[in-house]
């Protein structure tokens, strides 16, 4: 699949090393996820990689995300040993809340170096998760600045510098970029219908009558309501959204390159709704 470009072996083992750096200096770890898929927008080995650590959980893009389904996902994950948030990184309000669940741990941190006559330092903390969740918003939301770096690339070693964000909390400047699953083809087609991934898993018709389907199976009402075609999704169903949209070629011919765009467009911007992928029964970790 296209997606394992960007990951390839080298790289990863890069990604992981320089992980593994920070996670030593860390003493909190924040994961984002994107809400619309908590399964398949995890990195398989950063719980194993961050044993240890007090983990905060975000499930980020919640604002596109189905909110029912994003309750079940936060049931889920509140039997686990993390702690587990939405948030729409956009907004002030969301961070704010995040800000306040650090404060909380860092709070802990002071009390039990108290206890034990450690001199207190601040507690330290890193943002980390597979490309494009929202971990550059987040950050610049959080140092209140607009100078963190968006587009980064994986694996590239720089030195680690902190950003203060109050008398007991650090920031490392840097967001840790993780790789996603690769074993499971649904993973990479999910990813890439929500803009996780830029590499081309499929052609880009294909990616959309997967994404039709995927959709109709999960939302039935959804490619009905938005655009008035009927429920199948075969083949034809692009020419039908062709039609249905008005985009047409020279000599009046359906332009099915230009429906696919359209609708994974949508899909993506939420404009076919708020949308999840997947649902924790059938995703357990
Ligand atoms: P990253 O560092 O993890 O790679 O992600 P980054 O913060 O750059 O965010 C990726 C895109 O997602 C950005 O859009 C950002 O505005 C958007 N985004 C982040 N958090 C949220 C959220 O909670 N809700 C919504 N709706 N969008 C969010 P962008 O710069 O326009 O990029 P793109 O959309 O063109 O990919």
């Amino acid at each position: 699949m296209g997606m394992n470009l960007q990951w390839y072996p080298g790289h990863m083992t890069k990604a992981r090393r320089a992980m593994e750096d920070s996670i030593k200096l860390v003493d909190v770890i924040v994961e984002i996820r994107d809400a619309r898929l908590p399964y398949s927008s995890a990195n398989p080995d950063l719980a194993a990689m961050g044993k240890g650590k007090k983990r905060i959980l975000v499930l980020n893009k919640a604002d596109l995300a189905d909110p029912r389904e994003t309750e079940k996902w936060m049931a889920h994950f509140r039997t686990q040993e993390l702690i587990p948030l939405t948030m729409d990184a956009r907004k002030r309000g969301d961070c704010a809340e995040i800000l306040r669940q650090l404060n909380e741990l860092a709070a802990e941190k002071k009390a039990k170096d108290l206890k034990r006559g450690i001199k207190n330092r601040p507690a330290r903390l890193m943002i980390a998760g597979i490309p494009n969740v929202g971990k550059s918003t987040l950050i610049n939301s959080l140092a209140g600045r607009a100078s963190a770096k968006t587009g980064d690339k994986p694996g590239v070693t720089r030195g680690l510098q902190w950003i203060r964000l109050n008398a007991s909390l650090e920031l490392l400047d840097t967001p840790g970029i993780l790789w996603p699953r690769f074993e499971d083809v649904t993973v990479g087609l999910k990813l890439a219908l929500m803009g996780a991934i830029r590499e081309e898993v499929l052609p880009v018709e294909e990616l959309a009558l997967e994404g039709m389907k995927l959709l109709q199976e999960r939302y039935p009402q959804a490619l009905a309501d938005k655009y008035g075609v009927s429920g199948d999704v075969s083949p034809a169903a692009l020419t039908e959204l062709a039609e249905k949209q008005g985009l047409l070629q020279k000599g009046a011919e359906p332009d099915t390159a230009r429906a696919a765009a359209r609708f994974l467009d949508d899909l993506k911007k939420g404009k076919l709704g708020r949308i999840t992928l997947e649902s924790p029964a059938a995703e357990e970790e």
